[in-house]
């Protein structure tokens, strides 16, 4: 269960609806940071922004090995009459390279798994790397139906896709977004190994109160390939200190 000190580790900054253009500045910090860190080739560190600062943070961020990202798009491959909404095509047109698909948040205001699946093969037709989300309710754990509830998410999320170069899947339990509680080790490794199995060369990031405190506890589970981070990352202090504290 050690984590491997020459492992590829993924560290995606879910913003979520935080961040105007003043927030760019905190990039300076982790930019500086990530020139002389000795694990950078070993690193992949993504920022998802909000919409309106994704073309400005490319800017900022093209001479470096960080990456930008969206959190969701539109699942239509074309312009249409969608009102407020944005396809995978036209963030890619202002520099963004990977988006969030299926995050919790959307499905709890009815992105069905259909729709999941159709965002991810036009996503993936444009060129764009795709973080999978996944995840069970609290009332899903308690009644032990975890795996069950991820395999139906998996299967048909990804109905139709083998792309385990493109695609990471985010394990996402939702109980544990913004509570600060997480699983534990046991638990966690145990979840992480059921998906890699069912889904072989896939690579799994888990998502859920990543912080510098929980850090040096999660990095002990030698399965997980990365970490999504919401409100730590917004912070460039705390999303440093993760990424410092993840190698042994
Ligand atoms: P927190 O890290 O704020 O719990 O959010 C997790 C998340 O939803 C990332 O996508």
């Amino acid at each position: 269960m050690y984590q491997m000190t020459n492992k590829y580790m993924h560290f995606i900054a879910n913003w979520k609806m935080f961040g105007g253009l003043n927030s760019l500045n905190s990039l300076n910090k982790v930019l500086k940071f990530f020139k002389t860190f000795k694990k950078n080739k070993f690193t992949k560190i993504v920022y998802c922004p909000p919409n309106t600062l994704i073309q400005a943070m490319s800017k900022k961020l093209a001479n470096s090995q960080i990456k930008v990202g969206a959190q969701n798009c539109h699942a239509a491959d074309n312009y249409g009459a969608f009102t407020g909404s944005v396809n995978s095509f036209m963030l890619k047109n202002v520099g963004a390279q990977y988006v969030i698909i299926g995050h919790s948040e959307n499905r709890e205001i009815g992105e069905t798994d259909k729709i999941i699946n159709l965002k991810i093969k036009s996503a993936l037709k444009c060129g764009l790397k795709i973080i999978f989300c996944i995840g069970e309710t609290l009332q899903e754990r308690k009644k032990k139906i975890t795996k069950k509830v991820l395999n139906k998410q998996i299967s048909l999320g990804l109905s139709r896709i083998k792309d385990n170069k493109n695609v990471l899947i985010a394990y996402e339990p939702i109980w544990s977004i913004g509570t600060g509680m997480i699983p534990n080790p046991k638990e966690l490794f145990e979840v992480i190994n059921f998906i890699k199995k069912k889904n072989k060369n896939y690579k799994v990031i888990y998502g859920g109160s990543v912080s510098p405190k929980n850090i040096n506890q999660l990095k002990l589970i030698d399965n997980i390939d990365g970490y999504l981070i919401g409100g730590a990352s917004q912070d460039p202090n705390k999303f440093i200190d993760i990424i410092k504290k993840s190698y042994i």
